[in-house]
């Protein structure tokens, strides 16, 4: 099916526009930009998204009240993944919750955020960014990737066009079956499963084994003291 699309050139953030517009949207709708000067990630961190080339997307999605919204950054993950490997993208992988990783360094990140709107439904903005091309001196601190690496010719709107497609289908697949159903395959995807991470919070870290998540979509450490499990809002993963 076809959705609306807002095209912006330039935007403070996409997932802040459709936030502003969301008593007008309706199911489906997305927001594309070519630069944004507010784009943001996690916990008010920023997202740089300047004009050398990105994918820039957010979306407007609902679910019924009662869905456990566990594991959502990483089906939208496994979307992102499979639809640059079906473009040929190679050495891809996920890292919990929410970035999708080109060997080892950040290619693309996901955020999602909870809108209100007083129509008894979750209404969410799913925001996307994937790097297709960065400044050489990107002001970026970690270790970041672009998809031209690994790329050399694709069709940008190709890739947003099948990215939506899956996407939307995996969205109603996660609100039929839930997260079990994406678990072993998101297990697939995981950079880090069965290696040494850090898992840190604002005031401690926590050093184990990566054993990958359980069917809701926690992460699962070993430590010392046992298997433990964490939430995504929580936590940062670190390779140990
Ligand atoms: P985590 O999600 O595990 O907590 P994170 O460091 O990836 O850790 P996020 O909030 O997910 O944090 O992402 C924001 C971070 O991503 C920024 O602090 C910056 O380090 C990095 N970043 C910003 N823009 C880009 C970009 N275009 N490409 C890659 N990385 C970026
Ligand atoms: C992260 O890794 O922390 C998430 C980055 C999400 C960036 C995308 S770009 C489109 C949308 N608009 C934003 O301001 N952020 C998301």
């Amino acid at each position: 099916a076809p959705y609306p699309v807002l095209v912006k050139p330039v935007i403070h953030s996409t997932n802040q526009f459709l936030l502003e517009q969301i008593a007008q949207l309706e199911k489906g709708q997305l927001c594309l930009a070519e630069y944004q000067y507010a784009g943001r990630g996690r916990r008010g961190r920023d997202w740089l998204s300047p004009f050398t080339g990105q994918i820039i997307l957010s979306a407007y999605w609902t679910f019924p009240p009662h869905i456990s919204l566990n594991g959502l950054s990483l089906v939208i993950g496994i979307a992102i993944a499979e639809t640059l490997q079906a473009f040929g993208a190679q050495r891809i992988g996920l890292k919990w919750p929410n970035d999708v990783l080109l060997q080892g360094r950040k290619l693309a990140g996901v955020l999602v955020e909870i809108a209100n709107r007083k129509n008894g439904l979750l209404n969410l903005i799913i925001g996307i960014g994937i790097n297709l091309a960065l400044p050489k001196q990107a002001n970026i601190n970690q270790p970041w990737a672009e998809l031209r690496e690994i790329l050399p010719h694709f069709d940008r709107d190709e890739i947003i066009i099948a990215l939506v497609q899956r996407l939307y289908h995996y969205l109603d697949l996660f609100e039929q079956k839930g997260m079990a159903f994406f678990h072993s395959r998101w297990t697939e995807w995981d950079a880090f499963l069965n290696q040494p991470v850090s898992l840190i919070s604002e005031n401690s870290s926590q050093h184990g084994i990566e054993r990958g998540i359980d069917s809701e979509g926690y992460l699962l450490l070993e430590t010392e003291q046992g298997l433990v499990r964490f939430n995504g809002g929580e936590v940062s993963l670190r390779r140990a």
